[in-house]
């Protein structure tokens, strides 16, 4: 059933969506574990981690971690990586099956420390994020990202915003997405669709890979 809620900048609004978006996963936590834990994502791993630094224990925030698939091999791969999530059953499950940190927080209300990671991988979340919440996301991930910081982003692409059933989702194709990186601080490195060797309409997935090049402050913006 289609939802008909819709978006305003009232904060009570994004609380609607997220408690909704949010419950969806969280009555379907079983489901969504046992169908995504042996996904490929190996290209987009090793997008990410290409464009750091070629070294073991790398600092990695992985945003919307969900059930813990990807903590799990950057903890294999010799890293740090720290889970966020708002879903408690996936932080639960996050937390025992990778043996990682995982933060419980919310997408509109982060709390992450300055300059604390060397990457930020967001695989299949950020686009639960309304746009007119990106530019501020953006920017809190600008923060929490040493100088060079790297963050990794795939989203379903598309130009449309709304309720897909009963998770909120905002689409769009790489231009339109490169400018809010932009905006916020970020070099593009790359980007590619996915799943890989399909035409172009059959894939639905758009996976950036940026860089911090500029420090956003709450005031201004500066080089480095
Ligand atoms: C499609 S799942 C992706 C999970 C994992 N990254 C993966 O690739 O399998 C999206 C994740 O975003 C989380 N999420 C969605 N909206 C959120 C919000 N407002 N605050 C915190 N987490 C949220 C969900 O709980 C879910 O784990």
């Amino acid at each position: 059933m289609e939802n008909t809620y819709t978006m305003t900048k009232d904060s009570t609004s994004y609380q609607t969506i997220e408690s909704i978006t949010l419950d969806d996963y969280a009555q379907r936590a079983e489901q969504f574990w046992l169908g995504t834990r042996d996904h490929d994502v190996s290209q987009n791993y090793q997008a990410f981690l290409s464009a750091m630094p070629d070294k073991k224990g790398l600092d990695i925030l992985d945003f919307g971690c969900g059930p813990g698939r990807d903590l799990y091999y950057f903890s294999k791969q010799g890293h740090k990586p720290v889970g966020l999530d708002g879903c408690k059953p996936f932080c639960e499950r996050a937390r025992v099956y990778s043996g990682c940190e995982v933060l419980e927080q919310s997408f509109f209300a982060l709390d992450l420390e300055s300059e604390r990671f060397d990457g930020i991988f967001a695989n299949a979340s950020l686009f639960h994020v309304p746009s007119e919440e990106l530019p501020r996301v953006l920017k809190e991930f600008n923060q929490a990202l040493r100088p060079g910081g790297v963050l990794f982003t795939s989203s379903p692409r598309g130009s449309s915003e709304g309720w897909n059933g009963s998770r909120y989702g905002c689409f769009m194709e790489f231009e339109q997405y490169q400018e809010y990186l932009t905006q916020a601080g970020f070099s593009v490195l790359s980007h590619y669709y996915r799943p890989k060797d399909k035409p172009r309409e059959e894939q639905p997935w758009l996976a950036v890979v940026s860089k911090k090049t500029a420090y956003k402050s709450g005031s201004g913006s500066r080089h480095i």
